[in-house]
């Protein structure tokens, strides 16, 4: 039996990692306990979404211990074994700002909760791929010290330099920097599974997502920029613009474009290797851009204001440099650009909001 695991699987990534893998497993286990509700409130429950999976999926099982919880995660790793042939791993504290709030929750679910499964990984199935979402918050704020320039809507990046044509890419320090107490969790993760791969031997990817953004996110104000936007943007909720003028850049990429990533990857493994994964050039836009582009689709002004402080740790220019994987797999590449993302999410919300 074929068996993918998928951790927070009810999230934006885990929920269409069900569905892309549904039909090529034979079984599809889920662990999601909703702890997003408890970082973000209310209105950002994952609930929903795992009701949907359980309705449409009929290989789809619902596990909700916490990823914390190693006697939990050993008994489901106890019964389906070395059946069990990918992990992806997408369960976490996913906010920057929100880390600074309890900086032992933030640690302990994203550092020690990937170790654990790691662990469950190395003794009961040594032979699974594992795939962990990692972030380009591992650069901490390295990026914002690149020659920028300013434009009209947007800030942009010295022509010159060599990251101008692709993007910023792997090599970039993960070192010397200020990460947020995010980023630095998921730094301590990041290289745990890389370890993984280099000590083990164990087939283990890391994939540094940009901005990761699709129709399944309950965006909430901490995170989930694209989905929360246009929340607001339908609702006439007030919205709050964090420094650099609004000409903030961030690449965005589709779930369904990340997750067609990991597939290609679960096909032919390597070991600790590292990918940045975003939207690159193909799919990028500044806070003022999208905003435009949010009154767009909906046909209405957005109701926003401007705060002169930036949020700690964001970057003034982020474009993902996503050669090093499409020379790797040459068979990937995205289906979706940034009109597609926004009306997809326009859809997804107006139906959500009206429920
Ligand atoms: N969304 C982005 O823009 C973005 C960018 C870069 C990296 N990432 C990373 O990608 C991954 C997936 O992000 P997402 O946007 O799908 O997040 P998400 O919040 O939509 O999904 C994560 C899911 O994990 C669950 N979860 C959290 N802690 C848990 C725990 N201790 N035990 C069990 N379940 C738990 C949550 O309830 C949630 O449903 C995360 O690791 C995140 O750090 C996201």
């Amino acid at each position: 039996m074929n068996i993918a695991l998928i951790t927070g699987s009810a999230g934006l990534i885990g929920s269409e990692a069900v569905s892309f893998f549904s039909p090529r497993f034979d079984l599809i286990i889920g662990i999601d306990n909703n702890l997003r509700q408890y970082f973000f409130g209310e209105g950002s429950s994952t609930e929903w979404n795992k009701n949907r999976l359980q309705e449409k999926f009929s290989n789809y099982r619902h596990y909700s211990p916490d990823i914390r919880d190693t006697s939990a995660l050993e008994k489901i790793f106890t019964e389906y074994g070395a059946d069990i042939k990918l992990i992806l791993h997408t369960a976490a504290q996913p906010s920057h700002d929100w880390a600074a709030r309890e900086p032992f929750t933030d640690f302990s679910v994203n550092a020690n909760g990937t170790l654990n499964l790691l662990e469950m990984n190395r003794l009961h199935c040594p032979e699974a791929v594992f795939i962990f979402t990692s972030t380009n918050k591992v650069y901490g704020d390295t990026p914002n010290y690149l020659p920028l320039r300013e434009g009209e809507t947007r800030w942009e990046i010295d022509e010159a330099h060599p990251y101008y044509k692709h993007g910023i890419d792997e090599l970039m320090s993960i070192d010397h920097t200020k990460h947020s107490l995010f980023g630095a969790s998921k730094v301590a993760a990041d290289i745990l599974v890389q370890e993984y791969g280099r000590y083990f031997g164990m087939k283990t990817g890391i994939f540094r997502g940009g901005c990761l953004t699709g129709p399944n996110h309950s965006g909430a104000k901490l995170h989930g920029f694209l989905s929360y936007l246009m929340k607001c943007a339908i609702t006439g909720d007030q919205y709050t613009v964090f420094g650099y003028k609004g000409k903030q850049v961030r690449d965005n990429i589709h779930s369904f474009d990340l997750v067609n990533m990991f597939w290609e990857f679960y096909k032919n493994p390597t070991s600790g290797e590292v990918y940045n994964a975003g939207g690159g050039r193909h799919s990028n836009c500044s806070m003022l851009e999208a905003i435009s582009l949010c009154e767009e689709i909906t046909g209405k002004k957005m109701n926003y204001i401007y705060t002169e402080d930036n949020r700690i740790g964001d970057h003034i220019w982020w474009i993902s440099d996503v050669s090093k994987f499409k020379t790797h797999y040459p068979e990937w590449n995205w289906k979706y650009g940034l009109m597609d993302i926004l009306v997809q999410i326009e859809e997804a919300t107006v139906s959500r909001v009206a429920h």
